[in-house]
């Protein structure tokens, strides 16, 4: 079973319980929350009050990606609120092992997300100690970018460093994700795909949701 989860980043805010009711009633499998905290990335997002909103309605597993310095300070913040997955980003960890050993103790399946310049093999160490990675096909910080090619190849290697180490990592895709990308990047290994302004700005969101479940599955 492949996952899609729609990124809220690109959802109407002024609607924001609406859009949570219509995500649980699709055939969405998770919510895909981005923190920025406009020093990690060149753009803040939300935090708090928004999680909460999501933590009371949603009826599906959030999918909490920080895109902030020091995540370690919000670990346990971030449980409190409910999140199912908590994703950091490798290149604001320092000591990551201690931070996914923290993430899992808290209850939380723990995600490592790689920018787009970051190589599959910086992971080799942790591979096995993680629950999913988060392979950036934008430069995080905006949502509606452009799909960066590469990662496909990204895909590959990934897909062969889990199954070489025999990791039970999940592979999620995250940033530009629309149906002419989605079935390639499955074929290559993925298990998650994100999917931001393709399904938000979409005419028919639910529609859209499922026409992309339906392709990748
Ligand atoms: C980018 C975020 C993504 C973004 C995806 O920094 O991590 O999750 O919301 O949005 P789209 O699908 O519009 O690229
Ligand atoms: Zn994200």
């Amino acid at each position: 079973m492949k996952l899609v989860a729609p990124s809220m980043l690109a959802c109407d805010f002024g609607n924001l319980e609406n859009e949570i009711l219509m995500v649980n009633k699709s055939k969405a499998d998770w919510f895909h929350i981005d923190v920025m905290d406009g020093v990690f990335v060149p753009n803040i997002s939300f935090g708090t009050p928004i999680m909460n909103v999501l933590k009371k309605h949603s009826k599906k597993p959030l999918d909490v990606h920080l895109m902030i310095v020091n995540p370690d300070n919000y670990l346990e913040n971030f449980s409190k609120l409910g999140a199912n997955v908590l994703t950091v980003h490798a290149e604001a960890c320092t000591h990551l092992h201690r931070t996914v050993q923290r993430i899992k103790n808290l209850g939380m399946k723990a995600g490592v997300a790689l920018n787009p310049h970051t190589p599959i093999s910086s992971l080799e160490s942790i591979i096995n100690e993680i629950d999913l990675v988060c392979l950036m096909s934008v430069n995080p910080g905006f949502g509606g970018q452009s799909f960066i090619e590469n990662t496909y190849k990204k895909v590959v290697d990934l897909k062969s460093l889990i199954n070489i180490s025999n990791s039970n990592a999940l592979i999620e895709i995250d940033g530009g994700v629309n149906s002419k990308n989605a079935k390639k990047l499955i074929e290559q290994g993925a298990d998650v795909l994100v999917a931001g302004s393709f399904v938000f700005k979409s005419e028919n969101p639910t529609n859209t949701i499922s026409d992309l479940s339906a392709l990748i599955n």
